[in-house]
């Protein structure tokens, strides 16, 4: 594992800074770049870094040394840029959501395969080591067969977090609200746990902001295992609580609160979890309140992928699948109805 890969960071916004913390945390990354089409954005974005800020695509996808790009544009952004680094044949680490429809997720999974680059989207979330000891602990059957799982990302955002993008909130740039662009983190913990989904029927409101897509949302889903599930989301949701992650077994239960367990019980066996140490840092009020370490992790398990020739920990396909229980739950709430899995737009 000696190899060095160079990066290339598409986008300048907050994700972007964040990326380029957890590239330069690591020993087998260097980031050669950025990109902005706006040469003003870029200029203004110059400031905030040590390595170019390109505005020309010619320039930027030929860096010398370039292996992969990080793509961190508005959502529904993701699509365009990500077809001209595929054509360039570049590896792809995406921000979340892959897009935000999936019709475009299916584009962008297909075209990455068919030029043979490595494409991955950004779950941190997944890297969090109370999670991943809950994950290991349900598929080794500790909790005995799921009968319930319940994702809760009742979060706030103030006006201004909306008033001040042009792209949050909107059906095109971000595909929708609370669902696709906060709780996706959480239900996709929830996928990985609960497994495939069966049926969704769901709610949406746009209740308290004037944006086009939902600032609050609820849902009741029905695994193919049989266990049933909640979800409640929202960006109005004042102050704004850690999100949760509860999962009832027929053989005891577990809560992991913004990526900390707080709660293991499990019959006649004593509970694993440490009480004491810090607590995970969450977006429940404060978009800009997450750390770099858990994009750190999956930069390395990413990389990793790419050296070994195995998948790396979330695949296109796999954060196809959040995506559609979003696109489900949105479909029911137009419809008013039960939607079956798997889902079509
Ligand atoms: N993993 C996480 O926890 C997390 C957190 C925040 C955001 N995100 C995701 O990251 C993405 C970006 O979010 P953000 O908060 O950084 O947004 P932002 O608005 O702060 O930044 C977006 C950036 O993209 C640039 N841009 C717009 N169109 C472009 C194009 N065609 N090519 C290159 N650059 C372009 C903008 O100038 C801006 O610099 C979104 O998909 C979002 O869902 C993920």
């Amino acid at each position: 594992m000696n190899r060095v890969f160079g990066i290339g960071i598409i986008g300048t916004g907050a994700i972007a800074l964040k990326h380029a913390q957890a590239i330069s945390s690591l020993s087998n990354a260097k980031l050669l770049g950025l990109f902005n089409p706006n040469p003003t954005s870029a200029q203004k974005a110059q400031g905030n870094y040590s390595v170019p800020v390109i505005s020309d695509w010619e320039k930027f996808s030929k860096i010398p040394g370039l292996d992969v790009v990080c793509i961190c544009t508005p959502s529904g952004l993701h699509l365009d840029p990500a077809l001209k680094a595929i054509e360039a044949g570049l590896h792809l680490f995406i921000e979340k959501p892959i897009e935000v429809t999936l019709r475009r997720a299916d584009e962008l999974i297909q075209s990455a395969e068919q030029k043979g680059v490595k494409l991955g989207v950004v779950f941190q979330n997944r890297f969090s080591p109370d999670f991943q000891m809950l994950n290991t602990a349900v598929k080794q059957g500790e909790f005995g067969k799921l009968l319930m799982g319940n994702a809760a990302v009742n979060w706030f955002r103030s006006a201004e977090y909306y008033s001040s993008s042009q792209w949050k909130g909107t059906l095109k740039g971000d595909g929708g609200g609370a669902l696709i662009n906060q709780a996706i983190h959480t239900l996709d913990l929830l996928l990985e746990v609960m497994g495939e989904v069966d049926s969704v029927f769901g709610k949406i409101k746009t209740a308290l902001y004037p944006i086009e897509g939902e600032d609050l949302g609820a849902a009741l889903v029905n695994f193919k295992s049989g266990a049933i599930g909640t979800i409640t989301a929202g960006t109005s949701l004042f102050p704004g609580y850690p999100e949760r992650l509860e999962i009832f077994g027929t053989e005891g239960s577990a809560i992991l609160e913004a990526g900390k367990l707080v709660q293991w019980n499990v019959k006649g066996k004593e509970s694993p979890i440490r009480t004491e140490g810090t607590v995970q840092t969450s977006g429940s009020s404060d978009p800009n309140a997450i750390g770099f370490e858990l994009h750190a992790a999956q930069w390395r398990d990413f990389l990793g992928s790419i050296e070994t020739g195995n998948l790396p920990e979330v695949d296109g396909l796999k954060s196809r699948k959040s995506l559609e229980l979003i696109q489900g739950i949105y479909q029911s709430s137009k419809d008013e109805k039960l939607i079956r899995f798997p889902f079509e737009e």
